[in-house]
């Protein structure tokens, strides 16, 4: 048999660690075992029915062709019109649709990372930031936020000797992923004070933009004097408006960087889903109720379990947006998520994924009955608290 021979460029990434822990899941599923899966993340709502409608009737409207590679005008008009709302001047041709976030990330990195380009990350990063920055060449600086309990401004110093002229890109995500923190103003200050000292371009992940508690206010990255010109700024459907399996998001930044990454982007999956893109459009301009409905059930479930945790007599810092809680579990987080699935039947992701082990990442998209099921049965098998 023909030896295939891999490029080095995927030799150097490994599969996504969550998609590996919810296929684990399935198949415990498929075998019976009633799994709790904190593992996915992916809100547990049915998409806005007005969303849904909107998609069946581009559809009856034949919206069933390749559209203009960038997006159709109506959808970059509708986010152009959404970033201006955050304090971000961007003109329509300054945004770009994409099949998901992911995409909209892979783009860009494909767009600004050279051969041995740094592409600093502030830990713990979500999982494929690291992938993405590999496939692409580059190299690894990492900034650790784990002892100031995730908060990015208490990391500014150790920022300021990770990144220097030689970083090429820098990746920040608030709300974020896996721990569930907003940036304070003084963090994203913190952050545009490195970015112009040394003319970094800063990729600013907002997909969790919207599910945010305690009526926080968010600042966007790319709305702070000096940013404009250096930030792209990325968001997308699936996490707000329980989108994930539609496949919509974009990106915003300078249009020279939208109409070279346009390149990637048409030589790739030439544009976003036709029909897709008008539901998009329902999404951005009628969702407000849809969306604050399931953005306070996340926060019950979040007040819940942070209750839950600390009636067990364990004190983690309270998430003030996303879906996800960092659990800390035993040193060997690999080990603890192995046991807490192969004996618990309760699915989570190691910590280590992200760049932070001992922690173990609990999406609390599910119902607080199932959430409470998986304290009990990791409680049970002695998987929680000091030593577990
Ligand atoms: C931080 C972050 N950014 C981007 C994405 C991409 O999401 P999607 O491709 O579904 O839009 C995800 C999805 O998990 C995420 O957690």
């Amino acid at each position: 048999m023909t030896e295939l021979d891999f490029t080095d460029r995927v030799g150097r990434v490994s599969p996504s660690a969550t998609l590996a822990i919810s296929n684990e899941a399935s198949a415990l599923e498929s075998d019976g075992v009633d799994v709790v899966d904190l593992s996915v993340g992916e809100p547990d709502f049915d998409t806005p029915e007005n969303v849904k409608q909107a998609a069946h009737d581009a559809l009856d409207a034949g919206e069933t062709g390749y559209t203009p590679s960038p997006g159709i005008p109506a959808l970059r008009e509708a986010i152009a019109e959404k970033l201006r709302a955050d304090g971000l001047d961007h003109s329509a041709a300054e945004v770009m649709v994409t099949p998901g976030g992911k995409q909209a990330l892979y783009e860009v990195f494909q767009t600004l990372v050279d051969d041995g380009d740094e592409v600093a990350l502030v830990d713990p990063a979500w999982v494929s930031y690291e992938a993405m920055a590999k496939l692409a060449g580059g190299s690894l600086a990492r900034v650790d936020t784990t002892p100031y309990e995730f908060r990015l401004e208490g990391a500014l110093d150790d920022l300021g000797e990770t990144v220097s002229d030689e970083t090429e890109l820098l990746v920040v995500n608030s709300p974020g992923n896996p721990h569930g923190m907003v940036y304070s103003d003084a963090a994203l200050r913190g952050v545009r004070d490195l970015a112009v000292e040394h003319d970094i371009t800063v990729i600013s992940d907002e997909i969790y933009q919207r599910v945010v508690y305690d009526d926080r206010e968010l600042t966007s990255l790319g709305s702070l004097s000096g940013m404009s010109e250096r930030t792209v700024t990325l968001n997308g459907f699936s996490k707000a408006y329980a989108m994930t399996g539609w496949r919509l998001g974009y990106f915003a930044g300078p249009e020279e960087l939208v109409a070279e990454a346009g390149k990637v982007h048409g030589h790739s999956v030439s544009c976003a889903t036709n029909f897709v893109q008008h539901a998009g459009v329902e999404a951005l301009r009628n969702t407000d109720e849809a969306v604050a409905e399931m953005t306070a059930a996340f926060e019950r479930r979040r007040d819940m379990l942070v209750a839950e945790l600390a009636d067990r007599g364990l004190e983690v810092p309270t998430p003030e947006g996303a879906f996800y809680l960092m659990l800390p579990v035993a040193e060997d987080d690999q080990a603890w998520c192995e046991a807490a699935i192969g004996e618990a039947h309760v699915a989570t992701v190691p910590g280590s994924a992200f760049g932070t082990p001992g922690y173990a990442r609990v999406s609390y998209a599910n119902s607080t009955e199932r959430l409470q099921e998986a304290l009990d049965r990791l409680d049970e098998h002695g998987l929680l608290g000091a030593g577990a």
